[in-house]
């Protein structure tokens, strides 16, 4: 489903990404953890062609994209949901038309955008904020619409980037679990995260990154206490 090659990125002389290689196979759920500036939004952003490796081959369901080209990005891009860190709502329109307008850009007929929107949207609970603009939301129902747009196409590969940040520990497992119940439909679920209460509650693959590389791999793994560790003392500091 997504394969990386001996992928590199280089940014000046700097190694964001140093030679990683990882496969997710169709049906899984994978955490991607690592302190910040790691590289996990690297490689996200590497999935959904956002970034052109340096080096190495990203493959995406058995399609080499590394050399896309940019007129092939937005049917890349149609085979999976993106949920970014900032949400990405247009501020201007309501919830369901911020869910709508992705669907009409694919091409779907008005009925079918009725009906994939009002589904996408009675999946996440926010089927009564329908009429309202992203910034009458608060953060835990933007994230939830920010989640039923990603859904909203039914695509078999959903990719979040820290879907959990700056949300409570009630609200972040809530989101959790929506992401495991999309998992259990069938899609393959790549999420990034700091959060180690959902990490190690969850029981799924851990993939632990650190400056660029990935340093452990584990199928139903916990939070790595390095990294937790490491955190917690550069908190500490900045006090
Ligand atoms: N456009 C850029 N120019 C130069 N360096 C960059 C650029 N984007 C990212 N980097 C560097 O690449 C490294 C990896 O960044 P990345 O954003 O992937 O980390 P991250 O693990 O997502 O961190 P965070 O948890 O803070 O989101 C960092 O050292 C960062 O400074
Ligand atoms: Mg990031």
């Amino acid at each position: 489903m997504v394969q990386f090659q001996d992928v590199s990125v280089i940014y000046g002389e700097s190694f964001a990404l140093s030679r990683v290689n990882l496969c997710v196979e169709p049906g899984e759920f994978v955490f991607l953890v690592g302190a910040t500036g790691a590289g996990k939004s690297t490689m996200l952003r590497l999935m959904y062609g956002d970034l052109k490796p340096t080096r190495g081959q990203v493959m995406i369901y058995g399609q080499n994209i590394t050399n896309l080209k940019p007129t092939g990005i937005p049917k890349l891009r149609r085979g999976m949901g993106i949920v970014p860190q900032d949400y990405a709502l247009l501020p201007r329109k309501n919830v369901w038309e911020n869910i709508a307008y992705g669907l009409r850009a694919i091409g779907y007929s008005q009925r079918e955008v009725h009906r994939r929107v009002a589904h996408a949207l009675a999946l996440v609970g926010m089927s009564s904020e329908a009429k309202s603009k992203p910034d009458e939301l608060s953060g835990g129902e933007a994230q939830r619409v920010a989640i039923a747009r990603a859904i909203a196409n039914n695509a078999p590969l959903l990719i979040a980037d820290e879907p959990t940040a700056n949300l409570d520990p009630e609200t972040s497992w809530d989101i959790t679990l929506l992401l495991q119940q999309i998992n259990l439909r069938g899609a393959t679920v790549i999420v990034s995260t700091h959060n180690p209460a959902i990490v190690d509650r969850l029981k799924k693959r851990v993939v632990a990154m650190e400056n660029g590389e990935i340093i452990s791999d584990t199928p139903s793994g916990s939070y790595p206490g390095e990294i937790e560790r490491a955190r917690i003392s550069v908190a500490t500091l900045r006090r």
